[in-house]
């Protein structure tokens, strides 16, 4: 019931909800860490609310955003008693991620990970567990996925099921969401499992309609104010159906493990978790018995994966498409483009250096949807002091990448779809330092090279073969660009027609 109140909520029940959490905690707070040196600014907060009751919790990003105007580019705020440092602007976020890379490259987990084991796996895990999970998945990754031609061609082949998919709504209105989130998670179930699944499999389709119901629900306004107290867990549904969720993907994954473990040929491995079971049992039988390699940090590596390879890619083509329809003469360059450049043979990764527009609109596309726009908590592995200010060890840091993807002293037309941004004077594609979508450092995204892939070949390939417009009766200005609250920024309920070009 708590979670109807929040959700249908203003400030004023928070208000309300305050002043019982005082009652709480009145005794126990403190916000004043005792100053070793100057601290971020930032505004006045309150006892146990903190700045709660400025903050938008429905889309904490912009009200960070219009906070960095005024306190400056390292700012702090309390969300609750939990005191967080925001680093905000291109030049602020490059410095501490990447020249700072160890200082702030630990992650700060949600109360809710604690829940699901989140101290395993790459998203949520910090020192030798992190450390030998990420190197491990980005080895994998890299076998059996990015980079490489199998991979491409999975990818292309995976398209093509999707395109028939499009073709089928013969131009009538349909929702992209489900075909398009299907398709991108089937890339990375190839990857880890070796294999895809049908679109029509139930096992399949219910894991990722619920994986992105579960990154729906860690967005929700409900599981911030749990995340930061988290004593009121037992009234909170969202966090029950999170756990419920967690439940049901963990048992469909055991059953795979087994499979695969029974139909193991350690000299043929078929994806990630081949590799992973002949690890642990390389480890095992040179008796070496506290390695990383155990059944935790498979199932969380897995996840992380699934959750953090589909929702992302899938959002990010969607949101193309939707931008296509609504800027109908930006789509007939792309498709003029696409048309002299590769005519109606397959696209391949190779044919980017040649789509100049194309790749401009692409990159445009990823800047303007922002969907992870606060990246994913950061924290301090040790006190560190930060032009000019001193952070203590154990912050909680988030890196704004909204105010680098929006920054006004990097972007000519910040908050407008203008591929110009990365095109030179003649046309050609231009790089450029403030795309940071995959944030960087320590803790930066580790399927960049799978993403980028994905969203070349599924963008191009869907342009070449469709023309994307509103539904009938809905003008290109009617379609909304607000995005649905989340973790991620998704675009928001929609339908497009998709008319079949050949
Ligand atoms: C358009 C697609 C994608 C975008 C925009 C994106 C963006 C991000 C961002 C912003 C982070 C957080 C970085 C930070 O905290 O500093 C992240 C982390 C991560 N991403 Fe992605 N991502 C995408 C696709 C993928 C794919 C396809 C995979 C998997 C194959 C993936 C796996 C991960 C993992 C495992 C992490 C956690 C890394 C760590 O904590 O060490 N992402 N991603």
């Amino acid at each position: 019931m708590l979670d109807l109140l929040l959700q249908s909520t203003s400030v004023s029940l928070l208000g309300t909800l305050g002043v019982l959490l005082l009652v709480y905690f009145i005794s126990s707070t403190s916000f004043s860490s005792k100053g070793e040196g100057k601290e971020p600014p930032g505004p006045r907060p309150l006892p146990v609310l903190g700045n709660l009751l400025q903050l938008d919790l429905k889309r904490p990003f912009i009200t960070l955003l219009k906070l960095s105007k005024k306190y400056g580019s390292v700012f702090t705020v309390y969300f609750g008693t939990k005191k967080v440092v925001v680093l905000a602007g291109y030049k602020t976020v490059k410095e501490a991620l990447i020249n700072h890379a160890n200082e702030f490259g630990e992650r700060h987990p949600f109360a809710i990970s604690y829940e699901e084991k989140q101290d395993y796996g790459v998203l949520w895990s910090n020192g030798d567990s992190w450390r030998d999970m990420r190197r491990f998945a980005l080895t994998n990754l890299r076998d059996f996925g990015m980079g490489k031609k199998a991979c491409e061609d999975k990818i292309v082949e995976e398209c093509g099921y999707l395109v028939e998919v499009f073709k089928g709504f013969n131009g009538e209105p349909f929702d992209t969401t489900q075909s398009v989130n299907y398709s991108v998670s089937n890339i990375i179930c190839s990857i880890v499992y070796g294999s895809r699944f049908e679109y029509s499999d139930p096992k399949f389709t219910s894991m990722v309609d619920k994986t992105n119901r579960k990154v729906e629900l860690f967005g929700s306004a409900s599981m911030q104010v749990y995340n930061l107290f988290p004593w009121l867990g037992m009234c909170i549904s969202d966090r029950r159906e999170i756990k419920k969720i967690y439940t049901w993907i963990t048992e469909v994954n055991l059953a795979i493990f087994r499979h695969l473990k029974e139909t193991l040929n350690p000299q043929m491995c078929r994806g990630l978790v081949d590799a992973f079971l002949v690890q642990k049992q390389n480890f095992e039988d040179s008796g070496i018995t506290n390695s990383h390699f155990h059944d935790d940090s498979l199932m969380m590596t897995v996840q992380n994966l699934f959750v953090a390879g589909t929702e992302t890619t899938s959002s990010t083509i969607r949101w193309g498409l939707l931008l296509m329809a609504k800027y109908p003469k930006i789509q007939d360059q792309v498709q003029e483009e696409i048309s002299r450049v590769i005519g109606s043979r397959q696209v391949q990764v190779e044919d980017r250096k040649n789509l100049h527009f194309t790749d401009a609109v692409i990159h445009e596309t990823q800047r303007l949807a922002n969907i992870v726009p606060m990246a994913v908590p950061h924290r301090t592995s040790q006190d560190v002091t930060f032009q000019g200010f001193f952070i203590k060890k154990g912050t909680v840091v988030y890196p704004l990448l909204t105010s680098v993807l929006y920054d006004e002293s990097e972007w000519e037309k910040p908050h407008s779809f203008h591929p110009v941004h990365f095109l030179d004077k003649d046309g050609k594609f231009v790089k450029r330092d403030a795309f940071m979508p995959f944030s960087a450092g320590r803790r930066m995204c580790l399927g960049e090279g799978l993403a980028r892939m994905e969203l070349f070949i599924f963008f191009t390939t869907l342009l070449q073969r469709f023309r994307f417009t509103p539904p009938p009766g809905v003008s290109e200005d009617e379609l909304d660009l607000t995005p649905r609250v989340g973790f991620t920024l998704n675009p928001s309920s929609h339908k497009l027609c998709a008319v079949p070009l050949m």
